[in-house]
């Protein structure tokens, strides 16, 4: 079997690609990334040199390049990471998240309707459906929840999914989505909260928490996530969308205090800046139809996955010091300077 994983640089395009080189010695598997600001082939040293591992730089809203991609490997099964992620960057940027997310999950279908496809798997986010009330708790997203988007971001991955679904209804291509809650874990991009806090708050910098901190955000470790969308490639219905998460709510000022209490820093360093616009106040997912559909159940618990994330942090700051050396801290300034 061959498996292109497009976007396999990125946090949790890294993690999958590792999960599935290791597991399935017997399959082939490509990693397709346009290697932006957030693809990192550090990554994926633990793989480099295995035999069934390649990499190939490219870019999925290129038709040209994506059709003789898919004429020349011929692939059986695509799971289609690539994206532009960050909330606060589509409400600079937005039209780039068109490009990559929409436009760039059109050109694979294309290439997946002329030339044949066993499995197009498209990796979505649970934003599309919006957000709930802070306060009815017994509110969440299911799998039937009506799309609702609110950032740029979202709008786009929503989008993306009903391009998903209508290739599929249209044309029939062997398609599944899944709608995952916030990821966590290692090699995630120092811009999203969980790696800003921590790489902040060992340097002792102020934290900056948007608006009063209260939004709430349902987490699961990154290996959770990739172990789900494994599952779903082999037990998977043919034009159904899954539904993933692990009932870890948390405010965003547990999450920050959680950091600062693992790290013995002050809760001082925490500053309520402006809050981002738009901003969705609370996340929640009901995974019911993966937990008795797929018989998938999470592995990690928040406090011991978190535990381990930090710890990971702390052993790879080189990985993480490259990272916010470079233009990133141009990109802190442009997005923070005001708020701090
Ligand atoms: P990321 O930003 O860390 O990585 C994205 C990767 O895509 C990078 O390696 C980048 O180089 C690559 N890429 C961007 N544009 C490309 C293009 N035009 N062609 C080829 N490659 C391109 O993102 P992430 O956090 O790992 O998220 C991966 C996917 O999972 C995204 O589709 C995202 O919407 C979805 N998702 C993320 C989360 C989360 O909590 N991070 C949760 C649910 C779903
Ligand atoms: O829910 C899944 C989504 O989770 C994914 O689809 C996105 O790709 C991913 O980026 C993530 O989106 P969020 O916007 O929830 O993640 P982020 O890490 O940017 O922010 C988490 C929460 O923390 C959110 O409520 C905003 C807040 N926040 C974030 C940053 C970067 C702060 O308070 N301060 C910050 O500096």
């Amino acid at each position: 079997m061959k498996i292109v994983v497009t976007g396999g640089a990125g946090f949790i395009g890294a993690n999958f690609v590792i999960h599935m080189v290791k597991k399935y010695p017997e399959h082939e598997i490509i990693n397709l990334d346009l290697l932006t600001y957030a693809g990192n082939l550090e990554n994926l040293t633990e793989v480099e040199h295995a035999p069934n591992y390649r990499f190939i730089r490219g870019d999925i809203a290129d038709r040209k390049f994506v059709f003789d991609l898919f004429e020349k490997e011929k692939p059986d099964i695509i799971v289609n990471f690539a994206a532009e992620s960050h909330v606060d960057r589509s409400i600079e940027d937005p039209e780039s998240f068109v490009r990559t997310n929409v436009m760039g999950t059109t050109t694979l279908l294309d290439a997946c309707k002329e030339y044949g496809i066993k499995r197009f798997h498209q990796v979505s986010t649970d934003e599309v459906y919006g957000d709930l009330p802070l306060d009815r708790p017994d509110l969440f997203f299911t799998e039937d929840t009506p799309l609702h988007t609110s950032s740029p971001y979202s709008s786009s991955k929503a989008s993306a999914d009903l391009f998903v679904m209508a290739y599929h209804r249209t044309f029939g291509i062997p398609v599944t989505i899944s709608r995952c809650s916030n990821n966590y874990g290692p090699y995630q991009f120092p811009e999203k909260l969980i790696p800003l806090i921590i790489s902040r708050a060992l340097a002792d910098e102020e934290l900056p928490v948007y608006g009063t901190g209260e939004n709430v955000r349902d987490w699961l470790h990154v290996s959770d996530h990739c172990v789900a969308i494994d599952l779903i490639l082999e037990k998977g219905k043919v034009g159904e969308v899954y539904n993933i998460g692990g009932h870890n709510e948390r405010t965003n000022l547990e999450v920050v205090k959680t950091i600062l209490k693992a790290l013995d820093k002050p809760e001082s360093l925490i500053k309520f800046v402006t809050d981002r616009p738009g901003h969705d106040r609370r996340y929640a997912i009901d995974p019911t139809k993966m937990e008795t559909e797929l018989g998938w159940k999470p592995q990690y618990v928040f406090d011991t996955g978190m535990k381990q994330t930090i710890q990971w942090y702390l052993d790879n700051k080189e990985w993480w010091e490259h990272i916010i050396s470079g233009e990133y801290s141009q990109y802190f300034e442009k997005m923070y300077g005001e708020r701090l």
